[in-house]
């Protein structure tokens, strides 16, 4: 099958380094420790990973917080081990996508400390977005962060600076020269490294045009722009359409000119997948046009409720939209800023999903960790680090039940993951979901996952796109299903709590879970599972 460029199509693994595997007891995942996991990671068939943030930082946002984007943080290695991951992985046939952040700097950049060390109008502060105190000594503007409270920070002479994010994140100007040449030599330095990738942080965020205009309801917009807080879909969409610091014109001008340096690299295909959470959803298309990025992440399914209507929408939006400028969409369940896919929707429910957006076109991108099923961490309040727990009191719990390590083997927490106590706690009743114990049972979640990536390939990869055989609007014949066929394959989705009948032909080659049965010449899809048929 015809999967080239490489990325087209591609099965694309997220690892978040601190939480993979420790290999120098310090109860942190690091680059060693992925690069000593490599094959496990290429025996699961995907073909690449994608690294969250492992550079310099004092992590005040889990590496989003980058003191020096061409180093690695100590506690993750050195440039070295860099080098050695991205080689090793080669050798596997898997590629590497770096996840760069633009957006902002950590206050521990350099560029930062100079700011704060020199006047207003400064070059130093031009970088940032320094501004003056409104005339009753507010901030220049009443947005909240994204992980809550105000979105500006007095320094000593009275002026405030941006941070959408937390307040050790300033946000860079990016209508400054300085900045652009900066990232170019990022992207450069990387790319030379090896890597063939960049997942871009906060894409749609880089142009901030409209920083003196206050926002009706900001704290509903903070809200609304977090995938860990739950709110009603058409009060978020309503919400979502009025976001003043995203999605702005300028942004493409910068993508346009990152492809063409992308592009300079003959031979080389590399990609750059935009983390834009844009709206109305049409406009994420512009993210891939055929002069700017190569993917765009599609958000819906990050939240969409198992319901066919729901999900029929979602997917059908998705692949119509993308070919309007000839791109292929992207499907994630999870990721490390999302709940886990089988707490929020249950655990055959992941099953019976995954195997329904494997079998549809564009790349799929698979958080460490998913393959298992773990749900998400149960942790103590005092364990937390997500800095929106704090930053809101701990009216949101944030992000790291989805971040808690990698259970890879034995019967004792931290299984495997490290010979020390781990960053975050393994609860012991993972000891059932350990690689290990999953690997040796062929029904487990990792099986499904490494089977249905294999028939994926082999059937999938490259066969066009989809026709709809059951959906609300196409011969539903029972609005418990979810259908379509793609190449030789026909792919049945059962939403409900029973098992139901289908017409769908051919050979049964994966389940998501329980058992196909025939009857009167008809298939049995088992409740809250996922089937596909070979003709
Ligand atoms: C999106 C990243 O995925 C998230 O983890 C981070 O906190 C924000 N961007 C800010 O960089």
């Amino acid at each position: 099958m015809n999967s080239s460029p490489w990325w087209k199509e591609a099965t694309i693994y997220q690892i978040y380094p601190r939480s993979f595997f420790d290999s120098n007891s310090d109860g942190e995942g690091d680059l060693p420790g992925i690069t000593s996991k490599l094959d496990y990671v290429k025996s699961l068939g995907v073909d690449a990973i994608w690294l969250s943030p492992f550079y310099t930082s004092p992590n005040k946002d889990g590496g989003y917080d980058v003191a020096n984007p061409r180093d690695v943080d100590p506690r993750f290695g050195n440039l070295e081990d860099a080098r050695e991951l991205i080689t090793q992985a080669h050798k596997r046939n898997l590629r590497v996508i770096a996840d760069i952040v633009p957006n902002h700097f950590s206050d521990q950049h350099e560029w930062f400390q100079a700011a704060l060390k020199s006047k207003r109008g400064s070059k130093e502060r031009e970088r940032f977005h320094f501004y003056d105190a409104n005339e009753d000594g507010t901030p220049p503007n009443n947005w909240i962060s994204l992980f809550g409270g105000p979105s500006w920070t007095q320094v000593e002479d009275g002026q405030f600076y941006l941070h959408l994010f937390d307040s050790t994140q300033p946000d860079l100007n990016w209508e400054n020269p300085e900045v652009n040449a900066d990232f170019e030599q990022t992207l450069r330095f990387w790319i030379d490294l090896g890597v063939d990738g960049f997942r871009i942080d906060v894409a749609h965020g880089l142009i901030k045009e409209d920083v003196l205009t206050n926002h009706p309801d900001p704290q509903g917009l903070s809200n609304a722009l977090r995938l860990d807080v739950a709110m009603d879909s058409e009060e978020r969409n309503a919400l979502l359409l009025t976001v003043p610091y995203f999605d702005r014109q300028g942004v493409h001008e910068i993508y346009r000119k990152w492809r063409k340096l992308f592009d300079s690299y003959t031979g080389r295909e590399i990609m750059a997948v935009a983390e834009a959470w844009v709206h109305p959803p049409v406009n994420a298309t512009r993210y891939v046009r055929a002069d700017e990025l190569h993917q765009v992440f599609n958000f819906d399914l990050l939240t969409a409720e198992f319901d066919s209507d729901v999900l029929f929408d979602v997917v059908e939006r998705s692949i119509s939209l993308n070919a309007t400028v000839n791109a292929l969409p992207t499907w994630a369940l999870s990721n490390h800023d999302s709940p886990r896919v089988a707490s929020r929707i249950g655990d055959e429910q992941a099953r019976a999903l995954a195997l329904f957006v494997f079998g549809l076109p564009g790349s799929a991108y698979v958080f460490a960790g998913q393959e298992l099923g773990l749900p998400d961490g149960q942790l103590q309040d005092s364990d937390r680090q997500d800095p929106t727990f704090f930053r809101t009191n701990g009216a949101i719990k944030g992000r790291d039940g989805a971040r808690v390590p990698l259970p890879w083997s034995g019967d004792t927490t931290p299984f495997g993951f490290s010979t020390a106590k781990p960053w975050l706690p393994i609860s012991q009743s993972w000891k059932d979901l350990t690689i290990e114990n999953e690997l040796a049972d062929p029904k487990s979640s990792l099986h499904l996952y490494k089977n249905a990536l294999e028939l994926r390939k082999e059937f999938l990869v490259g066969a066009g796109g989809i026709t709809w055989l059951e959906s609300s609007q196409h011969g539903h014949k029972n609005d418990s299903l979810l259908s379509y066929s793609r190449g030789s394959i026909t792919v049945v989705m059962n939403l409900s709590d029973s098992a139901k009948e289908c017409d769908a032909a051919g050979k049964l080659i994966i389940v998501s879970g329980g058992t196909v049965d025939a009857r009167d010449g008809k298939k049995v899809i088992p409740a809250r599972s996922t089937a596909w048929f070979l003709t």
